[in-house]
């Protein structure tokens, strides 16, 4: 007789995903309807008109697409970019990188804007660039790399890229709930997002937001879109309320989850929940300054919700985090790409974002730091 999978939550304070809200996890495991259930209409109803309200929109487009940010991602470059065009990609951390390769895996000729990783996206560098390529279709970087730390400005990026008369696309994976996303002020034309950071959902939704101009751009498209689960012209018939085509079974109960992940951001309201993060930002950044840890990123672009943390040379990386999963049961992230082994990636997303979780963490991290140095800096005897 198999028994059941009970795992044993630790408290997820890494990268993502965050702490599901216990209000998420009851919400899901109501029963399953049919996907073409009258009340699942009105369940994808309230998730657009909610998902507008948190992305700042009226796109009639705004809607979870099934599949993590990674498939937001590949939607958005399938849909909107065309063998051989021109398109700018930022890159100051693994995000904008994957950006790029996306970009040119559905033939897109990328020309790169990079930043050292830790810095934010010039949006002088962004005009140099386009400067010598106006014929650029598009420009694409990632609002809250999440894997640096850093917050790029997004409403100066898309500026730049409309003076050029570019499309722009913006990764909101990390930042959506935990810091502004103005779609519509900012003129951001197509940007994806993700159900497991600060909506505190379980990980598998990608609520994406196409404009007139980004849907313009896929109708009047000359070569075929390169993906049939993510072609948008038929997704977007299932969650048109006058045609509901059906496309694919959507996965109901984590439609439920969402429902109420972004009932619970929009009842607590959106300036609450910003300052929410940004309190428990400070209250981290001067606990690991106590430590004696420094932060990667300068004050003025770090992202409150992920915290990037130089690792001391003294300290073992694995050992550190090992100790604060064995013996404390708290998860946080170590570096990746150019930054693996160098620095720790602290997220304090939705749910994940409270005072008592920072204080318990920074505890933790304090014991470890004296456990979890290499041998060479333990003092003799
Ligand atoms: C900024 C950013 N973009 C994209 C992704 C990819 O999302 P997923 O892992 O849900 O596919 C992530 C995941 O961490 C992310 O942080």
């Amino acid at each position: 007789m198999k028994s059941s999978f009970t795992p044993i939550p630790p408290l997820l304070l890494g990268p993502g995903p965050s702490p599901v809200h216990e209000s998420v996890l009851s919400a899901i495991s109501q029963p399953t309807i049919g996907h073409l259930d009258k009340q699942c209409f009105a369940l994808m109803n309230e998730i657009k008109q909610m998902l507008q309200q948190l992305f700042q929109t009226q796109n009639a487009l705004t809607i979870p697409l099934s599949g993590p940010g990674s498939a937001g991602m590949e939607a958005c470059i399938a849909n909107l970019i065309e063998p051989g065009e021109k398109v700018v990609v930022c890159i100051n951390g693994a995000f904008g990188q994957r950006l790029a390769d996306s970009a040119r895996k559905v033939g897109g000729h990328v020309i790169e804007v990079n930043a050292d990783w830790g810095c934010a996206i010039s949006p002088n560098a962004l005009r140099q660039a386009l400067q010598p390529h106006t014929d650029t279709q598009s420009v694409c970087f990632v609002h809250g790399e999440t894997s640096t730390g850093v917050l790029n400005d997004a409403q100066a990026l898309c500026a730049v890229a409309h003076e050029f008369g570019a499309l722009t696309i913006v990764d909101a994976v990390t930042s959506l709930g935990g810091v502004e996303v103005k779609v519509d002020e900012w003129g951001i034309d197509a940007i994806f997002s993700g159900s497991q950071k600060c909506l505190s959902c379980p990980p598998g939704l990608s609520p994406i937001s196409f404009n007139t101009r980004a849907i313009n751009k896929l109708t009047q498209r000359k070569s075929p879109i390169p993906s049939w689960f993510l072609d948008l012209s038929m997704i977007s018939n299932y969650w048109n309320e006058s045609s509901r085509v059906y496309h694919h079974t959507a996965p109901v109960n984590a439609l439920y989850g969402l429902h109420q992940g972004l009932s619970n951001a929009l009842n607590e309201g959106s300036n609450a929940l910003m300052m929410r993060h940004l309190e428990c930002n400070d209250i981290l950044v001067s606990g690991l300054e106590a430590l004696g840890l420094t932060c990667l990123v300068d004050k003025a672009h770090r992202l409150p919700q992920l915290t990037t943390i130089q690792i001391p040379d003294d300290t073992d990386d694995k050992a550190f985090r090992d100790i604060l999963m064995d013996e404390y049961h708290i998860e946080i992230g170590g570096g990746i790409g150019a930054l693996a082994g160098k620095v720790w990636r602290v997220g304090l997303m939705g749910n994940g974002a409270r005072v008592d979780n920072v204080t318990r963490l920074l505890d933790a991290m304090s014991h470890a730091r004296q456990h979890a140095l290499r041998p060479t800096a333990k003092q003799p005897g």
